[in-house]
């Protein structure tokens, strides 16, 4: 019997190319209220204007009708701020991938929501048990029943870029998370029409612990003169049926959000295999992040 993801409105907390990609098949897939907070307003304006040239081309493509756009796009909300969110079922945060400022968001969360809301990270590689902790209110023992259900209700919920594309999403459980929450998180990601798998809280996850060896090793290929940047992305792609090669893939994701990601899997492993590439480091003190800004590996205009 499947399990009901209960979710009535749901909030997403950044509208960058992840928050909008989740708020986007949220709207129209699971056909849920969505209520999306950015604290710049530029960035919200740019996502909504992504949303609108989305549901234009499934609209174009007859994949949808005009008023299942007009009908996904009215069940889109911008908040100007939590307090804004306080009565939803379930928020997701995408926002940059920095400990502390996620931790400060899920102890905010834990203050402002409901205490009964589900609380997801879309975090690529932090820990969920540390954002859990971060989510007992404070002053609150996290051993007490109020403080194992506060944290309980935290969740890993990993979408993939371009996240109306990709069918994965990968959950991940806290050491707190309680089954009924990983059962509901499941639940709802399937009715945005996602295939879902399971990783245990270990840096990386599945996905980037396998992902990111690859593209820093790519990126030493380059470093080391191996092959060139366009020798090294087309021998994965003919090579091996990559859609992308592994340059231009870490220049899609971010380059700073590869090399965070690194970083977490180096600090959280201990293991020298997880170094990032001096290079890669070198770009970002550069602030070449990829596609976003316009220069990565490649140049974007
Ligand atoms: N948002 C929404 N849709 C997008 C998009 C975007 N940013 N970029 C492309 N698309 C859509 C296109 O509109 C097109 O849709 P239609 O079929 O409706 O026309 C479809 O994707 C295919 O696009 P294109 O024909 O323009 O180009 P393509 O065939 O080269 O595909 C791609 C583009 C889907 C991005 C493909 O190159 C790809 O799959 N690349 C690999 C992406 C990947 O690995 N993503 C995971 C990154 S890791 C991650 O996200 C998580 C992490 O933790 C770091």
């Amino acid at each position: 019997m499947s399990i009901p993801h209960g979710i009535r409105t749901l909030g997403v907390l950044g509208a960058g190319q992840m928050g909008l990609g989740i708020a986007f098949v949220s709207a129209l897939r699971a056909k849920v209220p969505v209520l999306l907070h950015d604290r710049s307003a530029d960035q919200v304006k740019k996502g909504l204007s992504l949303m609108d040239k989305l549901l234009d081309k499934d609209v174009g493509k007859g994949r949808i009708t005009a008023d299942d756009a007009k009908d996904a796009r009215g069940r889109v909300t911008v908040v100007p701020d939590l307090k804004g969110m306080r009565d939803v079922d379930m928020v997701v945060e995408a926002v940059s991938e920095h400990l502390p400022l996620k931790q400060s968001i899920f102890s905010s969360f834990a203050a402002e929501l409901r205490p009964d809301a589900i609380l997801a990270s879309n975090t690529s590689s932090i820990s969920i048990t540390k954002i859990a902790a971060a989510a007992v209110p404070g002053g609150m023992s996290a051993a007490s029943d109020a403080g194992k259900a506060s944290a309980g209700r935290v969740v890993g919920l990993h979408f993939f870029n371009p996240v109306p594309v990709m069918k994965l999403v990968e959950l991940i459980s806290a050491l707190q998370t309680t089954p009924e929450t990983l059962d509901r998180a499941r639940a709802f990601a399937v009715a945005c029409g996602k295939e879902v798998t399971t990783s245990k809280d270990v840096p990386g996850f599945v996905s980037n612990a396998l992902l990111m060896p690859f593209i820093n090793e790519a990126i030493m290929c380059l470093e080391k003169g191996t092959a060139t940047r366009e020798d090294i992305d087309t021998t994965l792609k003919l090579g091996m049926n990559h859609p992308m090669g592994p340059l231009q893939l870490a220049d899609f994701i971010g380059l700073d959000t590869c090399l965070a990601i690194q970083q977490t899997l180096y600090e959280g492993t201990r293991d020298s295999k997880y170094r990032p590439s001096i290079l890669l480091e070198r770009m970002v003190d550069a602030q070449w992040y990829g596609r976003k800004n316009g220069k990565g590996f490649y140049e974007y205009s």
